[in-house]
């Protein structure tokens, strides 16, 4: 009876959401899932490339608007993507030359990126964790509701070794939280640095330039890169730089200052070392939009951020609100480790190895901040 009754008074959300058909990919049906929370946020993904389609939070006057950009139809997915949305890998970010060691064999992958007309391997390769179907299932905890996509990533798979079981989870919570819990294991010793790629307007997808967004990080260090925005091996301190963003600044603030770093970015396209190392979950940046409220925290057990404030956008790609992207209209957020690890020796390591498992948390929490 009293059974009967909780389950009468339960709200739709607390149900694990069902999956819906939405085309087909790699001859392969896809899925989408719709998360809500008990606040007004509500999150789309699917299972090709475990990509996040939309995200719609409330402003100060309680008006929704969808904060990440992306496309309307899979189509334009699969025929074009600068990773809209994606779960990156199995190694996000860049390799130098497309080449690692490991165990005393030396592994090749595709070179498919040249930034300052240096080739490297970017994002997983020519068919990344992005490009894939994933399984797809909807869950529920305590009346939260959340996605679970699960790829296994065969063996020799993009050049990788090892068979790589995948798991990652987007949970939707009453705190406005998008949480996202990576798992992953491997029967032989492989690299893996798997992250999220959406980008972010908190205005609004398609609503302009972020360069008037405030941002804070905790990060007193960051990674300098050279011509091919590989890193040089370096921690550099961010004080009295453009990357300095321990105490909050706008985007467009400085992101044209006469600088070297930021000439070979093409502005911010870095990655940060968070003061926090420790493997707990902590918080590694604030956003805030002034002209909306809306503010994000980024909260990670990683113990780096790549921020990428859409330089490379050039108006050619057009958004699922028929409006153009053009350049610097998003940010990028990438919790991970630091690019091009294999090859770094004193970066922290990303050998997962038979045995262990990778686990890794991150969360984007959405607030409203009063007042510019
Ligand atoms: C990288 C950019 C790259 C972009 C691809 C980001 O993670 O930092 O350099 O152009 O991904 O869309």
């Amino acid at each position: 009876m009293l059974a009967a009754a909780t389950a009468l008074i339960l709200p739709a959300s607390a149900a694990a959401p069902k999956g819906e058909p939405f085309g087909t990919a790699n001859g392969k049906p896809v899925e989408v899932f719709t998360l809500t929370n008990h606040k007004g946020l509500k999150l789309r993904a699917m299972t090709y490339g475990a990509i996040v389609l939309s995200l719609e939070t409330p402003d100060r006057d309680g008006k929704s608007a969808d904060v990440v950009l992306g496309y309307k139809t899979l189509d334009e997915y699969i025929k074009d993507t600068p990773y809209f949305g994606a779960v990156v890998g199995r190694v996000g970010n860049r390799i130098a030359k497309g080449k690692f060691t490991l165990d005393d064999k030396t592994y090749t992958l595709a070179l498919n990126n040249d930034p300052g007309g240096i080739k490297c391997s970017l994002h997983g390769g020519l068919k990344g964790f992005d490009k894939v179907v994933w399984q797809g299932e909807g869950v529920e905890k305590d009346g939260v509701q959340g996605v679970k996509f699960h790829y296994l990533s065969k063996d020799g798979e993009e050049g990788y070794p090892g068979n790589l079981d995948v798991t990652v989870i987007y949970w939707l919570t009453d705190d406005n939280e998008w949480k996202i819990d990576y798992s992953a294991t491997t029967d032989k010793a492989t690299p893996v640095n798997v992250t999220q790629h959406s980008y972010f307007n908190l205005k609004g997808e398609g609503n302009g330039d972020i360069l008037d967004h405030e941002i804070t990080f905790k990060a007193s260090r960051f990674t300098p890169v050279d011509a091919g925005l590989i890193p040089t091996g370096r921690l550099q301190p961010v004080e009295g730089t453009p990357f300095d963003f321990t105490t909050p600044h706008k985007v467009g603030e400085r992101v044209n200052a006469e600088d070297e770093q930021l000439k070979f970015g093409g502005g911010y396209d870095h990655n940060w070392v968070l003061d926090n190392q420790s493997g707990g979950l902590a918080l590694a940046a604030v956003v805030h939009e002034p002209t909306t409220g809306r503010t994000m925290e980024i909260l990670t057990t990683e113990p780096g951020l790549q921020f990428y404030c859409g330089n490379f956008l050039d108006g050619q790609l057009t958004g699922k609100s028929g409006k153009p992207y053009n350049h610097r209209n998003a940010l990028v957020f990438e919790t991970q480790h630091y690019p091009d690890s294999p090859n770094q020796p004193t970066f922290p390591s990303i050998i997962l190895k038979p045995g262990k498992t990778m686990k890794s948390t991150t969360v984007y929490r959405f607030g409203l901040k009063s007042g510019k």
